[in-house]
């Protein structure tokens, strides 16, 4: 006689993660903290659309220089810096554009690492009560008022004359300015960061740069939601790059 059996059952992990998963997501409290906790942020990154590449793929890095680099709040990292500057070293552009000056730190390495006869045009807004057209984040705030700000890094070092300085508000800003010598070879998008004003940026700098030049994001990260929103939404068009180990995105036509 054949004995009366059942399958053995596996007790099923991942079923009951997800239900008290779903269960908890229905709870306000829970929602609101999970949706701004770092893992959240990570998978977002990870699950962006995106593709991410290390810096090797793209330049390589050999004799780069640098200055008063030293970074603080508003700056970008040392490694991002680096990065930019290793994809001017490999690209040799002769027209910049930096939208955001700040301090004038990344603009002091970008001249730096810069062809001798190269000209870098920087913009930020000018000093006092601004208005812009598009709308302006509240954590931009302390990048637009900061005084320190006002003496930037590049001013009286060997590289001055290759940088040219111009205030106003980008997205009402006449693009022609920045294109007296021809289309641009690299543009480094950093200014306001609302959905609307890396929009207008963006559309921008697509109108001006180079058949053969190159175009950098900062801050491709879900905690600045417009910056990232916008890029996964143009990474539908344009084939964008993530460089690896920063907040930068990259594009060339
Ligand atoms: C995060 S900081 C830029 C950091 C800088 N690129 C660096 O690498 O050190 C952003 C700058 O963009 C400027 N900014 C914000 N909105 C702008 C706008 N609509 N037009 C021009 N500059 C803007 C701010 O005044 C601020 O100085």
């Amino acid at each position: 006689m054949k004995a009366n059996t059942v399958e053995h059952q596996i007790f099923d992990h991942k079923r009951w993660k997800r239900k008290i998963f779903a269960k908890l997501l229905r709870k306000k409290s829970f929602r609101k903290r999970f949706f701004q906790s770092d893992f959240f942020f990570q998978q977002m990154m990870e699950y962006s659309p995106i593709p991410c590449q290390p810096l090797a793929s793209l330049a390589c890095c050999e004799q780069l220089v640098f200055e008063n680099f030293l970074s603080r709040n508003g700056n970008l990292s040392p490694y991002e810096v680096m990065a930019i500057c290793a994809l001017i070293q490999e690209r040799k552009p002769q027209n910049l554009l930096e939208i955001g000056t700040f301090d004038g730190n990344t603009t002091l390495q970008m001249a730096l690492n810069a062809p001798e006869k190269a000209l870098v045009h920087t913009i930020d807004l000018p000093p006092g009560n601004v208005q812009t057209m598009q709308p302006v984040l509240k954590s931009d705030l302390q990048f637009i008022y900061d005084e320190k700000k006002q003496r930037r890094k590049f001013e009286e070092t060997k590289v001055a004359h290759k940088v040219r300085q111009h205030f106003g508000d980008s997205t009402a800003y006449d693009f022609a300015k920045f294109t007296e010598n021809g289309p641009l070879d690299l543009i480094f998008i950093d200014g306001g960061h609302s959905y609307e004003c890396v929009k207008s940026d963006t559309e921008n700098a697509l109108r001006v740069v180079a058949d053969h030049g190159c175009i950098l994001w900062h801050d491709f990260t879900p905690h600045f939601g417009g910056v990232f929103q916008f890029l996964c939404e143009l990474s539908k068009k344009l084939q964008l790059v993530h460089i690896e180990g920063t907040n930068l995105v990259y594009y060339s036509p």
